[in-house]
């Protein structure tokens, strides 16, 4: 675990299950699992969960986000939605970037730039999903694809701003597998992504910067990450809609970690 004091930062993604009912009993449910736990724990809910989940996470320290948004403020654009509505609705922070928008939705690292300034400017955080393909990591590409991701999809935001950014790695190839990345090949490309920020905003930033991993992240392979020097947090797919999953994922982050035993 890393010796800086970073947060820890583990989040749900729920992508596109769970109705308001369902979304409501899982947090209720949830909540007193993960009292006292000293991870910060999000979860990406559908857009029309997010009002009822919210308000059902109120005393709790649950933080409640969306998974995508419009990089407009407002306008005639039938079907999406601006990152005001989310914030009106309770979110707290969005996702952007993550690889299914960007193989089903065609989303490039400009238009996730976008994306990341109007979210910033909402007041949301943003968790900015990278990663490679396997064609790419097979290609020996996985440095320059990372090093675009970030550096196009970052692009124009200031160090100051870069406090409210959480980064995800997320290799495409491991998300909804049977087997997750191997922790040292996710802290290799995770440190890299480091290096990265640490050349284009200065090492501050890149120090205090989360950087999570997500993947098929399960509870018997979550500690393996969490003792990484560079993982600072947890993206959890299909594990996250699972109260007793996702509650063991958590609750693997325990007290051993914070006093550093
Ligand atoms: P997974 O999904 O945990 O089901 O692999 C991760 C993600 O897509 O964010």
């Amino acid at each position: 675990m890393t010796s800086t004091n970073r947060s820890v930062i583990i989040t749900g993604n729920w992508k596109m299950y769970k109705t308001i009912e369902e979304s409501v009993a899982f947090v209720k449910e949830l909540i007193p699992l993960i009292q006292g736990s000293p991870a910060h724990v999000y979860l990406a809910v559908p857009f029309t969960a997010i009002q009822s989940v919210a308000k059902a996470a109120k005393e709790s320290p649950l933080v409640i986000g969306a998974q995508n948004m419009n990089d407009a403020s407002e306008g005639a654009f039938t079907g999406e939605i601006a990152g005001k509505m989310l914030v009106d609705a309770g979110a707290k922070f969005v996702i952007l970037g993550h690889s299914e928008r960007r193989r089903l939705f065609r989303e490039t690292n400009n238009f996730i730039n976008k994306k990341v300034k109007r979210a910033l400017l909402d007041g949301l955080k943003v968790i900015l999903c990278i990663g490679e393909t396997r064609d790419q990591r097979d290609s020996e590409k996985t440095h320059e694809v990372l090093k675009a991701q970030l550096e196009e999809g970052l692009e124009g935001i200031s160090s100051e701003q870069l406090e409210n950014v959480i980064l995800a790695y997320e290799p495409v190839w491991a998300i909804g597998m049977p087997q997750a990345a191997g922790a040292d090949v996710a802290e290799e490309a995770q440190a890299y992504c480091r290096k990265i920020l640490s050349e284009k905003w200065g090492e501050k930033p890149a120090e205090q910067m989360v950087i999570q991993y997500g993947g098929s992240v399960k509870p018997d392979n979550a500690k393996e990450f969490l003792d990484q020097p560079d993982i600072d947090g947890l993206l959890v797919g299909g594990a996250s809609l699972s109260v007793a999953e996702f509650s063991k994922i958590i609750n693997c982050y325990n007290s051993s970690y914070v006093e550093g035993i």
